[in-house]
């Protein structure tokens, strides 16, 4: 019997999820005498640019999505509204038996909500239609900051509810589904597919040339560095607070280089703001001197960032993603939140 199965990614965190995925579906087809899992991979395009998508298909040996819907960027209800129209149109197409999404970007949560609320319909042997709706497995479910103005809360909760399968990463996130009163027999605890493929490209992320690249690596060794992920808009979006968190990180500068590759949008409110002299560029980060001064680059590609937060003496973030692969790394890490998703990184994490 052949099983139908669409996944879905939009946006950088959902790339590193899915390639763990893609190589468990192949190596499960190859066990087989024939192929039993039919696969068609699915790029929203809510991230778009070479370094936060294609780049990540390179690193990650990812193969082409089947189906690109090039939604782009808009506001969250009508980058939302875009995927739910495009979305509808190729599970119609495609009738699969089941859908997968990972992570809490607006893709996961609008391709959840096109998938619970469409009719397949497949030819039985008999001649006659079955309608169905396709089945919804979740990977990376429960998670909570139980802060609801974060989109990604909204996304979570809304997925969550919907979601046929729910596999979950850490302790907190069984609890929270059992809480919010979804069936025990939904869930299955089985792990993190991102740190599964950090632990896979972890050897190969050793070949990038991004220390080098940046100076940070001579014939004397690596010498010591900070490395800040900042993106959130609860963090870059108001510019009070936005100001007092560069304030405390250029006072860390004075002590350490701080690497900054940054989110797009987080560039551009830099490029903006009153605050572009407390940032260099890499290039003129020696003639300016780094001491006060935050080293800001365009952000990376996976094994560039895996490379450079593995040498890192210290990482700051508010990445729920980074938490998770600095814990696992042993690299400390500060989260530069009020609240966490993932309680695991600070109870047992590098915090
Ligand atoms: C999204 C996810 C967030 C995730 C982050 C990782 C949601 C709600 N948020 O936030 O959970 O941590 O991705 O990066 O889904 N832009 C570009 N090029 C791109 C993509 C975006 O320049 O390839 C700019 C655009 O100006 C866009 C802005 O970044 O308007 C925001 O992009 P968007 O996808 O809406 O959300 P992110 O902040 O990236």
């Amino acid at each position: 019997m052949l099983l139908k199965v669409v996944s879905v990614v939009g946006a950088r965190p959902n790339f590193m999820k899915i390639a763990a995925l893609c190589n468990a579906i192949m190596e499960f087809n190859k066990s087989g005498p024939r192929q039993v899992i039919h696969h068609i991979l699915v790029h929203t395009g809510q991230h778009y640019d070479f370094n936060m998508s294609g780049s990540f298909f390179d690193d990650l040996d990812l193969p082409t999505p089947d189906i690109f819907l090039e939604v782009g960027s808009a506001s969250h209800s009508e980058q939302t509204a875009r995927i739910l129209e495009r979305f509808d149109g190729v599970l119609h197409k495609e009738n699969p038996d089941l859908v997968i999404v990972v992570g809490d970007v607006n893709s996961t949560m609008a391709c959840a909500l096109v998938t619970k609320k469409t009719w397949c319909v497949t030819a039985c042997a008999s001649g006659k239609d079955h309608k169905y709706i396709p089945a919804l497995a979740h990977i990376e479910a429960g998670l909570r900051s139980f802060d609801r103005t974060m989109p990604e809360e909204v996304n979570r909760v809304v997925t969550d509810c919907l979601s046929d399968y729910l596999f979950t990463t850490e302790e907190s996130a069984n609890r929270n589904l059992l809480h919010e009163g979804i069936s025990e027999n939904k869930i299955h605890f089985v792990g993190n597919v991102m740190i599964d493929t950090l632990l896979q490209y972890q050897r190969k992320a050793q070949q990038s040339t991004i220390l080098t690249d940046l100076k940070l690596l001579d014939h004397s060794g690596v010498s010591p560095y900070a490395v800040l992920t900042l993106h959130r808009p609860s963090n870059v979006d108001d510019s009070t607070r936005f100001s007092r968190v560069v304030n405390t990180l250029v006072e860390v500068s004075s002590h350490v280089p701080v690497i900054f590759p940054a989110h797009p949008r987080t560039l551009k409110e830099i490029q903006r703001s009153e605050m572009r002299h407390f940032f260099s560029d890499h290039t003129n980060r020696e003639a300016s001197g780094a001491s006060g001064r935050i080293t800001l680059i365009p952000s990376l590609g996976y094994l560039d960032f895996v490379r450079l937060i593995s040498e890192a003496k210290v990482v700051l973030t508010d990445s729920g993603g980074v938490q998770e692969e600095t814990s696992i790394l042993g690299v400390p890490c500060l989260t530069l939140r009020d609240t966490t998703e993932r309680p695991v990184t600070v109870e047992s994490g590098t915090k």
